[in-house]
């Protein structure tokens, strides 16, 4: 019997994640079904039973579930115990539902592997203090960075997760405003603000010399901070559609314990989008 996945969340219709996986499956001689499945607002733990409990393999899991998610699991990686937040259920042999989360793996393996850069002993700079930073936070510092700060509208957020993050390195917190005088060699944006096509308000100068930033969020157009980071010399500037396909790979292989070769899929969402 084919093995059955799907992407839950709501709204669901714009998801790319049929189609990266259908090209992961096609690619490595999976045979395996994935679906974009619109869950209804109230009871997540019911309806992702009745898919478990229906024979289905396993699951993706994107707004507003991830926390629903994460409590479902009976069992969640380490990693997903950092990010308070599951994006991939599995069905165990044992009967028991396994939560994971790969938006880190994701973001990192585009950065380091994808783009060739690094993170190790850099100054990071990260946006944001929401749920897709506090998804990151553990796998970016596993890198090892020089400094990791977090700066965020609301500091008191920032601050909660630099004291969360604090025994996985140097991390700290300030606001947008207390940005100016430092500077970064990675920034990194999480905000929610670019969906809104809204940037924070961050001050002139805070781009080392040859600087990398990255917009987790990705469009057909230049994203404003990307557009932002461009203007003030950043060296180079990604934006985060590699980062959504490198998570599908790690919920892939996590599922079937095969790596797919992500760039092909990249590059034919890339254009897609234009
Ligand atoms: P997500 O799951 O996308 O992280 P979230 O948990 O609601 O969503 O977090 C949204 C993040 O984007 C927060 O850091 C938020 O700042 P506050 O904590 O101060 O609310 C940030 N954000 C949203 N809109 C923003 C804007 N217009 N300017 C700056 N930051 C913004």
């Amino acid at each position: 019997m084919t093995d059955s996945y799907a992407v839950v969340g709501n709204p669901i219709g714009h998801s790319k994640s049929p189609a990266i996986h259908a090209a992961f499956a096609e690619q490595t001689g999976q045979d395996l079904s994935y679906d974009a499945t619109l869950f209804e607002l109230e009871n997540f733990a019911g309806q992702a039973n009745a898919f478990f409990n229906a024979g289905g393999k396993g699951l993706n899991v994107t707004v507003p579930f991830k926390l629903d998610a994460w409590q479902l699991a009976d069992v969640l990686s380490n990693r997903a115990k950092r990010a308070g937040s599951v994006n991939t259920l599995m069905q165990g042999k044992d009967d028991k539902i396994y939560g994971d989360n790969t938006d880190g793996v994701g973001l990192v393996r585009d950065i380091l592997e994808n783009h060739c850069g690094s993170i190790a002993d850099k100054r990071v700079l990260v946006l944001g203090a929401g749920g897709a930073v506090r998804g990151v936070l553990a796998i970016i510092l596993a890198e090892k960075p020089k400094s990791l700060v977090i700066a965020n509208r609301t500091v008191s957020k920032a601050q909660t997760l630099a004291d969360e993050f604090a025994d996985l390195g140097r991390v700290s917190a300030c606001s947008f405003e207390a940005l100016a005088s430092q500077k970064f060699d990675l920034v990194i944006n999480g905000t929610a603000a670019s969906l809104q096509g809204d940037l924070p308000p961050l001050p002139d100068g805070i781009l080392a010399a040859d600087s990398w930033c990255y917009d987790m969020m990705y469009g057909a157009q230049e994203t404003v901070f990307n557009t932002w980071a461009r203007q003030q010399g950043a060296g180079k500037t990604m934006d985060g559609l590699g980062m959504l396909v490198e998570q599908a790979a790690e919920s892939f292989f996590m599922w079937r314990h095969v790596k797919p070769d992500t760039a092909p899929v990249i590059a034919k969402l890339r254009a897609q989008l234009s």
